[in-house]
């Protein structure tokens, strides 16, 4: 208990000491950012950014949940740092101050808004990450469009940083405020990645209609504007079944991974023998990434018999697991100093299982499959809302006591066993040839005889 207030008091000093790796963000009144009311010729892309999760950032109940907890385990030295990126208007104004919204603009509110992003023209400091961001709060919106035609509204400036992943990554890399661990190291994974190096950028996957790289996608980014070549969609979906866009986010776990389970067709005693290979085929990062220690991805493996017992059920978990100074594990993200184990699918990479089981006396039905959860059971209910389980992949086998199960003969049985089918060919083949030789001889002999 001493120990662990001490570490407590250390992170609390630390993140005073070192307030500038916390957050980069300029000072700002809220009134140079309109909210989302004012992007009324862009109504589409206001709906698709009004269910994400970056308008849904400061009011998250699971993030304020959690921020509760933070500030009270550090004397409310984490407010400023998480509220950063959660609202960055609201910090820049400073009107947020902690768990306190009552002096918040509404475009603060608004979390991380269209006009937030749209002032952004690059990256502050050296390091991508705690938002490493530079606005500019003169109203002059940047995007990714070359010749601009915004009419009298607003006025527009080309910005080649919005077709960039480090747009991204100025959030998306979250390091500890006082060790400077990486907490979130979505960016870092991506940039290490072969999806980098291919030219594939965080937009390309969670800006476009659905999962992969959907592009071009032709459009107009107004009312009323010239039909362009592509235009992105704010639709910003990930992972977030519960509290985001629900279609788009399942969409989106349903192809990040591929499950391969293989089972023996037939087995007629002893140990079967299993193996299941899961490939991170669809995800630009880690699997899973972003808040590790809190989202829960499982491969469960179950077989069961003929009777419906089961006589195999086994659980892999993939994520990281954070511990604090005193070794102590799993902890918060604030108590963290180092990571206890990590077991994540890096990006095209596969991880492999092999589970066996006594064979039954009839058929078994084996079944893989993959689970997703933003959060557990518990801190779901304790932050007051609903978080579905999400099945990512399944695949169901069966395998068979006997031939006479499957419906075949006895001989096709032993074909299909390993190795026997193979040998029996052979032998088989060099009989024929054995014979046909000794003939071939023999009609020589009697051919040269008559002669
Ligand atoms: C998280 C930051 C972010 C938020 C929030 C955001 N945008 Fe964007 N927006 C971008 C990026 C990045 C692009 C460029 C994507 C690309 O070209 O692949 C873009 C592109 C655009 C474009 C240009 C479309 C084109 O044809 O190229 C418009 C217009 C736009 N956004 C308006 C909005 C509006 C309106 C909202 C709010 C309803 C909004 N954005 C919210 C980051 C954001
Ligand atoms: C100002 C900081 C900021 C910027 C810039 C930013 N994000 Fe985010 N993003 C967040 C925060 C904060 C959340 C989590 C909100 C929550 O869940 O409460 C988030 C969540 C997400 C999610 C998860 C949604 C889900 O349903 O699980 C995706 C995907 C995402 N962002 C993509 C992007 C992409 C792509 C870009 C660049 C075009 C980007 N973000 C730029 C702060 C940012
Ligand atoms: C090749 C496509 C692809 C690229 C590139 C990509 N992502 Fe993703 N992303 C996905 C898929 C699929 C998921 C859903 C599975 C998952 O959660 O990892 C996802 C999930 C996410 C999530 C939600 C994670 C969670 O569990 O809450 C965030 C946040 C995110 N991506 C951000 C980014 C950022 C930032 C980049 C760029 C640095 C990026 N993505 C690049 C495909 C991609
Ligand atoms: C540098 C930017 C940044 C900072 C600082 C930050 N976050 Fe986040 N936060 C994000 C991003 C990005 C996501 C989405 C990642 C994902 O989908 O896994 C997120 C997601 C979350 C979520 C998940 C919400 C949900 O609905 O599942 C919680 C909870 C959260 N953050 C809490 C915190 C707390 C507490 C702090 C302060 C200790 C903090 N964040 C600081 C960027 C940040």
């Amino acid at each position: 208990m001493r120990l662990r207030t001490i570490v407590m008091l250390t992170i609390c000093v630390a993140m005073l000491v070192v307030p500038s790796t916390a957050s980069a963000l300029p000072s700002m009144p809220s009134s140079l950012f309109q909210t989302s009311a004012g992007c009324g010729c862009h109504t589409a892309f206001v709906d698709q950014w009004s269910v994400s999760m970056h308008a849904k950032a400061l009011t998250d109940p699971i993030y304020l949940y959690e921020l509760k907890l933070g500030e009270e385990a550090t004397g409310g030295a984490l407010g400023p740092f998480c509220n950063a990126c959660h609202s960055p208007i609201g910090v820049m104004s400073g009107e947020l101050t902690s768990l306190d919204h009552s002096k918040v603009s509404p475009g603060g509110m608004e979390g991380v808004t269209c006009d937030f992003c749209h002032q952004v023209s690059g990256t502050a400091g050296d390091v991508i990450g705690n938002t490493s961001t530079a606005v500019t709060g003169d109203g002059v919106k940047l995007g990714p469009i070359a010749d601009p035609q915004p009419g009298p509204a607003h006025e527009a400036t080309y910005s080649e940083f919005h077709r960039s992943a480090e747009f991204c990554g100025n959030c998306h890399n979250v390091n500890h405020p006082g060790n400077n661990m990486p907490l979130e190291a979505t960016y870092t994974e991506w940039k290490n990645g072969p999806y980098a190096a291919e030219g594939v950028v965080c937009q390309d996957c969670h800006m476009t209609p659905g999962p992969g790289v959907i592009k071009p996608r032709e459009g107009t980014a107004a009312a009323g504007g010239p039909v362009r070549e592509h235009v992105p969609m704010m639709t910003f979906a990930g992972a977030n079944v519960g509290l985001g866009d629900a279609a788009r986010a399942e969409e989106r776990l349903r192809s990040a991974a591929t499950l391969d389970l293989r089972v023996p067709d037939i087995a007629e005693g002893g140990d079967v023998t299993i193996q299941t290979t899961i490939t991170n085929s669809g995800a630009g990062h880690y699997l899973p990434t972003g808040l590790t220690d809190m989202r829960q991805m499982w491969l469960e493996v179950t077989a069961t018999d003929a009777d419906g017992t089961e006589i195999l059920k086994e659980r892999r978990d993939f994520g990281t697991v954070l511990k604090d100074a005193a070794g102590t594990y799993p902890v918060y993200l604030w108590d963290a100093v180092g990571v206890q184990s990590d077991d994540r699918i890096p990006p095209r990479e596969s991880t492999s299982n092999e589970y066996s089981f006594p064979m039954a006396e009839g058929a078994v039905t084996v079944r893989a499959a993959l689970y997703y959860r933003t959060c557990s059971e518990e801190v779901a209910k304790k932050a007051g809302v609903e978080i579905p389980t999400t099945t990512m992949a399944e695949v169901t086998k069966t395998v068979y006591s006997s031939p006479d199960e499957v419906g075949m003969t006895d001989k096709e049985f032993r074909a299909s066993q390993d190795g026997t089918g193979g040998l029996l060919g052979l032998a088989i083949t060099i009989v024929i040839f054995g014979f046909m030789a000794i003939a071939i001889v023999l009609m020589r002999v009697m051919m040269k005889k008559e002669a």
